[in-house]
């Protein structure tokens, strides 16, 4: 049995795209270790979203360049975002590669490498396929998927935001058939999943393209919904202007869909959204959220923010401090903006120095903990759900999971009676930045805990 390393940067798409990775060398042979020293094949599914994650890449394989060097069979890969980015470019910079793929060349990793192997010559794999989804091969799964299973159900982006290069890394939009995400769910399930986590860069705008019979995203939910085994149902991430009205009903409706919604605003100020081609206004970002609000009263949102976008003053900057206090966001991640070849942006000059780049990131970082910490008071005493997802990193707690607002779960107790994948009654005793501390609930008070979602019924 041969071994492969795989290391991966950026988003859950590449944390996905790995995983099928592992899959289809799996058939082919190859097992999955922790350790480069012993690996026959190692990769790197790159990201490069922002520069820093093209930076920690070019660091990492600095430090494969050695073991290369000492063995000459060890067949090294950079596949994902970059590698479709800089192509050519990569093989240049780094002739000790062997292989460069883009992340439309996932499913062809086995024949990448046999072409290695084969030929001895570097090469490099990328575009696009327009008829072809990820398309999982029916295989046998080399691990359980675990409590927690993402699934791809579109590939691409066709949104074009002005600072983005997923459109230009992963191409244009497709869906994949319901059926056979239905079979995918079923099968993830039968070896253990409970919560479905749908995966895609703008989930909302599944089935506009692509499928042969389209459905709409929310008919995808009401159908996945369907599926017995399934416990909690997820999706990520959205955009606001694909999000509809009947996607509002089905977090209604559906009881399985948990109160928890990831909703990208990037700025909260007019003239920013429209530079950065977001297509939408705060006034319309916030009526969409009071919308939701009204129905799904207790539900949590958690957004994507950039600062220091081309042109941003103070005055737009305290746009998005305003917006984030007014929801309330459970979580953020927040980033300084950075230039990408080949995005309109780019062509803008990158006006806001560094210096106050730093310092709006520090200030929505600290306004977001104390937002944070603002929510998380609100549990303290309370009992909430929680799926196990595994041992807990946290001394003096046995398990982790989360609850179906997607706050981080600590738990004391239970090291004889519950395992992953099981759904318990925690009761929260402190919290600790996203994270919800405490024991067991007693039996008794398990009872206590409140409706996964209050819903405001019409
Ligand atoms: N600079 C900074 N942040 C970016 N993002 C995307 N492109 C850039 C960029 N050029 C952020 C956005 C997006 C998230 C995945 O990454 O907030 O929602
Ligand atoms: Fe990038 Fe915008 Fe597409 Fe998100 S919606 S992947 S930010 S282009």
């Amino acid at each position: 049995m041969k071994q492969v390393y795989l290391d991966t940067f950026g988003c859950q798409m590449n944390v996905a795209d790995t995983d099928r990775m592992e899959l289809i060398l799996f058939h082919s042979g190859y097992r999955r270790t922790q350790e480069k020293e012993d690996a026959d094949l190692i990769l790197v599914n790159t990201c490069s979203i922002r520069e820093k994650a093209e930076q920690k890449t070019f660091s990492l394989f600095g430090g494969l360049k050695p073991l290369k060097m000492a063995n000459p069979d060890l067949i090294l890969g950079l596949t994902g975002c970059l590698g479709q980015q800089d192509g050519e470019k990569l093989l240049q910079r780094m002739p000790y590669l062997d292989f460069v793929m883009g992340p439309d060349q996932v499913d062809g990793i086995a024949e990448a490498v046999d072409r290695v192997r084969d030929t001895g010559k570097s090469f490099v794999w990328t575009g696009f396929d327009k008829e072809k989804a990820y398309t999982i091969p029916e295989l046998a799964l080399p691990k359980s998927p675990g409590p927690s299973a993402f699934v791809n159900i579109i590939k691409g982006c066709d949104k074009f935001c002005t600072f983005c290069v997923v459109p230009f890394t992963r191409g244009r939009e497709k869906s994949r058939e319901p059926e056979e995400l239905y079979g995918e769910i079923r099968h993830l399930v039968d070896h253990g999943a409970k919560e479905i986590i749908l995966l895609g860069q703008n989930v909302n705008s599944y089935g506009k393209r692509g499928l042969k019979n389209p459905i709409p995203f929310h008919e995808l939910l009401y159908g996945v919904a369907k599926i017995p085994g399934v416990e909690r149902l997820r999706f990520t991430t959205s955009h606001p202007n694909d999000f509809t009205r009947e996607t509002i009903r089905a977090y209604r409706d559906i009881d399985i869909l948990v109160n928890h919604l990831h909703l990208p605003v990037q700025s909260g100020n007019n003239e920013m959204l429209q530079a950065m081609r977001r297509d939408h206004t705060i006034e319309e970002y916030r009526d969409l959220l009071f919308e939701l609000k009204s129905e799904v009263p207790d539900i949590s949102l958690s957004t994507d923010i950039i600062v220091g976008f081309p042109g941003e003053s103070d005055a737009a900057f305290d746009d998005t401090l305003k917006i984030m206090q007014e929801v309330g966001y459970s979580s953020s991640f927040m980033f300084a903006y950075s230039p990408r070849p080949g995005t309109p942006a780019n062509e803008l000059p990158d006006s806001v120095p560094l210096e106050t780049k730093k310092h709006r990131l520090q200030e929505t970082i600290a306004l977001q903990s104390r937002l944070t910490a603002e929510q998380g008071k609100a549990f303290i005493r309370k009992n909430v759900e929680v799926l196990i997802e595994g041992r807990s990193s946290k001394p003096g707690y046995a398990f982790k999971g989360r609850n179906p607002q997607y706050w981080g779960a600590n738990i004391q107790g239970g090291e004889e009676t519950i395992k992953a994948g099981d759904t318990v009654t925690m009761q929260v005793e402190n919290v600790s930045g996203h994270s919800l501390n405490g024991p067991l609930a007693r039996e008794a008070d398990s009872k206590d805990i409140p409706p996964r979602k209050t819903v405001a019924r019409q």
